[in-house]
């Protein structure tokens, strides 16, 4: 294992017990935010914390001020501090995989070049020099400058990648949409469904679309079959026009042209007969669920521009800076990912809701999905030790007001006990009015009216009040204390956004380093990839279908029967 301290077991620490005794007496006492809130008119002022144009509400968490000491105080204990520094100066904490974590560098200024040095390498240099690169080439095809094989201007890009190098741009794509100022639509093609690729290309002119190949391996089964089934569509399109012979040489030339790579593995890249000068590469520090920020995000950069790719990383690195420089107990980054402990391993919470009040951001629930799950869905700690206590918070949401007339149903009055993250802005590029009620009010008021809801409830009285027959009176009641955290920004743009990913980036890192965990390695992934490869004969080779177990083999026979 690297050199790297073996975890402290969270559970044995004197904060840990501390915390469960605290819980043990809020509950016997019995936990209500609507006291809370009547007894201590401060509340609100004493659990709000501002980062930037992003305003947080903690107040209508199960936490008192207690409760924040004690997480801080296990914070220290399990040396969250410690490990930060480790990571941001580049030691080699994902252990299982022997590399450093550094995504942080990504976002770093130019002058910090040599700064940080890993490994013998000059991290930020080498990022600038791919941004530098990457800028360059996306104003050429922003611009027109860069033209297809027939001499046409790039209208439409498909971008081809799966998990972190989908899920970031996709999401990305979507909550910037008002940004795209080149008249350049991007693609997302990410499933090995064929029906993924036929929709994705469906009405495209090959002579003017750019397809660029994402994959920090450069070996990822649908990524590498779906980038070789764009390159027949792109190739038979234009053999069909006769934009091209199909010669050799003419294929060589209408590759080079319409197709570029993002990857660690630039010999694959080549090999796939892309050339060097067109693919844009990033390091084995950089996890794919961590690497938006990267080359990956080329295509954001083509759609959005270089200047508010800038934007959205300097977001990131602002709260970069304040996770790294804000102490603890007032460090809303780490609150809020000590919060999260508090309800998975004192109130036995398993989910956590994500629920953005912004269509523009109706896809960060999925890239939370692959952040939170694929970094800390794991029973095994950094050293190889079993995890001492739950890990793992399931994630999920969907963008408000649409989850409000689907599953708030279960968060209101369930038995479940359900985190719930809010996000929501004061401005909208898209303001309306209906009559005299402006829309974004009328949409507002409902982010407000459902943490006020879930804070606050409603009693019995309150539900007889309103005439209604007894013994319905059960039904119509909500318990209240049913926790949400408020994040209200000014305006959803590059920066904002930027800091949102950072935000859960390191609400990640804090949870995986009290539980103990590599949060930077996927080994769970690995298992259902080699058993697909070994499956695959088994559709038309008996001899590779004796050998699968009795479900799959009648699964397949199933297949084999009314495959038309
Ligand atoms: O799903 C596993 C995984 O390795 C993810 O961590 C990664 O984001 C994804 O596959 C894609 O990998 P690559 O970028 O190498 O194609």
């Amino acid at each position: 294992m690297p050199n790297i301290p073996a975890p402290v077991d969270a559970t044995q620490t004197a904060a840990w017990k501390s915390l469960q005794d605290h819980h043990d007496k809020l509950v016997a006492d019995g936990i209500s935010l609507k006291e809370w809130f009547a007894e201590d008119a401060s509340r609100v002022d004493k659990f709000s914390y501002d980062l930037n144009d992003l305003r947080f509400d903690l107040s209508k968490n199960l936490v008192t001020e207690e409760t924040l000491k004690l997480l801080c105080d296990l914070a220290r204990e399990v040396g969250v501090e410690e490990r930060r520094a480790a990571m941001f100066e580049g030691a080699h904490i994902n252990t299982t995989e022997d590399r450093a974590v550094l995504h942080s560098a990504l976002r770093r200024p130019a002058s910090d070049a040599g700064r940080l040095v890993v490994d013998e390498q000059d991290c930020v240099a080498d990022v600038h020099e791919v941004l530098d690169r990457m800028y360059a080439f996306a104003e050429r095809v922003r611009s027109g400058e860069w033209k297809g094989v027939t001499g046409k201007a790039i209208k439409d890009v498909v971008s081809i990648g799966i998990g972190g190098s989908d899920l970031g741009p996709v999401m990305v794509y979507e909550a910037l949409k008002p940004y795209a100022d080149a008249g350049i639509n991007v693609r997302y093609v990410s499933n090995i469904d064929p029906n993924d690729m036929a929709e994705k290309v469906r009405g495209l002119d090959p002579e003017t679309t750019l397809v660029v190949v994402v994959s920090k391996t450069f070996t990822t089964l649908e990524t590498m079959t779906n980038a070789r089934e764009a390159k027949a569509w792109l190739l038979d399109g234009l053999k069909a026009s006769g934009a091209i012979d199909g010669s050799d040489a003419s294929v060589a030339d209408a590759v080079k042209h319409h197709f570029v790579a993002v990857s660690t593995n630039l010999k694959l890249v080549a090999d796939f007969g892309i050339d060097p000068q067109n693919a844009f590469g990033f390091w084995s520090w950089v996890g794919g669920r961590y690497s938006v920020d990267s080359a990956v995000g080329l295509s954001l950069i083509i759609a959005f521009g270089p200047k508010v790719f800038e934007e959205f990383l300097a977001g990131f690195h602002d709260v970069d800076r304040y996770f790294c420089e804000t102490p603890l107990e007032e460090n809303v980054v780490a609150l809020m990912g000590l919060i999260n402990v508090w309800y998975s391993n004192f109130f036995g919470t398993e989910s956590h809701a994500v629920l953005p009040y912004n269509q523009y951001l109706h896809r960060f629930p999925a890239y939370l999905q692959q952040l939170t799950m694929e970094s800390n869905g794991k029973s095994t700690r950094w050293d190889g030790t079993p995890a001492t206590s739950t890990t793992g918070e399931i994630f999920w949401g969907e963008a408000g007001t649409n989850g409000q007339h689907s599953f708030y149903q279960l968060i209101h009055q369930g038995t479940h006990l359900i985190p719930a993250d809010f996000i929501a802005f004061v401005n909208t590029p898209n303001p309306a009015r209906d009559g005299e009620q402006d829309v974004h009010e009328l949409f507002l008021s409902n982010f407000l009216a459902q943490t006020k809801a879930l804070a606050f409830g409603k009693t019995a009285d309150e539900v007889r009040a309103e005439g209604t027959a007894e013994w319905m009176v059960p039904a119509r009641c909500f318990s209240g204390n049913r926790p949400t955290t408020s994040i209200f920004g000014i305006r959803l743009d590059a920066h904002a956004l930027g800091e949102l990913i950072a935000l859960y980036e390191h609400i990640v890192f804090v949870e995986g380093t009290v539980w103990g965990l590599d949060s930077f390695d996927q080994w769970g992934v690995e298992l259902g990839k080699q058993l697909a490869k070994q499956i695959t004969p088994a559709f038309h080779d008996d001899e590779a279908l004796s050998q699968q177990d009795a479900s799959t083999r009648a699964l397949i026979a199933f297949y084999r029967a009314h495959r038309e």
